[in-house]
């Protein structure tokens, strides 16, 4: 990847370019949202008690996520991303758990009902509605129990807006159509808040 994809490449190829060109420094980012995720975590944990279940992070990134999601479980927990740097990163700072280089829109490796949850955080608002779709096809496939998506929910800080801007991301449309489209894949549908950070986990139940 280099930097005429950001300017003149595909939805993917920007993003992918992004994420390798940050992944050496977006541990520090990642490090400080870390109490966040731990944060809403708690609350998850409350809903979905998620001792005894597998996990894999689709755009796991530097890890974060999936450290906070599978603190509670002793089982297996999987994380993937297509950017090879990004997980390069994760493997040095969460070692304990397992990390596949892969796409989030082809996740065929993955046998049908083979984790209990499929899980992804700040990755579907990277994309626009029809490959948030493809995803999440693929995520219900793999789940046996639960999609959990960790995403925007309520008001964007402006920093932040700004970074999303450069990454020409969906995320004004993920946060009004998010839920409905959720409701496509799943007749059994539920959201976990957390007021402090603005997101929320949406859960589709398999
Ligand atoms: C904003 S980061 C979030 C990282 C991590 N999940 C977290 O919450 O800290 C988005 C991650 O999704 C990955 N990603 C984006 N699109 C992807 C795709 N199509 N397939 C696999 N990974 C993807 C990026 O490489 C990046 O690591």
């Amino acid at each position: 990847m280099s930097i005429k994809h950001y300017f003149f490449g595909t939805d993917k190829q920007r993003a992918k370019f992004i994420f390798d060109f940050i992944a050496p420094v977006y541990g520090i980012i990642g490090g400080a949202a870390k109490k966040g995720y731990d944060r809403i975590c708690i609350k998850l944990n409350r809903k979905v008690a998620l001792k005894d279940y597998t996990i894999l992070d689709v755009g796991t990134g530097t890890g974060e996520w999936l450290a906070s999601i599978s603190h509670y479980s002793d089982k297996k927990a999987v994380g993937t991303d297509f950017s090879k740097k990004m997980i390069e990163q994760a493997q040095i700072k969460y070692p304990n758990n397992e990390y596949i280089v892969n796409d989030a829109e082809a996740l065929n490796k993955f046998d049908d009902n083979s984790f209990d949850i499929v899980t992804a955080s700040f990755v579907l608002h990277g994309m626009r509605e029809n490959d948030r779709a493809v995803v999440l096809k693929e995520m219900k496939r793999i789940a046996r129990k639960y999609v959990m998506i960790h995403d925007f929910e309520d008001d964007t800080p402006f920093v932040v807006k700004i970074l999303e801007f450069l990454e020409r991301s969906d995320y004004i449309n993920f946060k009004k159509y998010f839920k409905e489209e959720l409701e496509k894949h799943f007749d059994n549908t539920d959201i976990v808040k957390c007021s402090r950070t603005a997101n929320a986990v949406y859960i589709g139940l398999v």
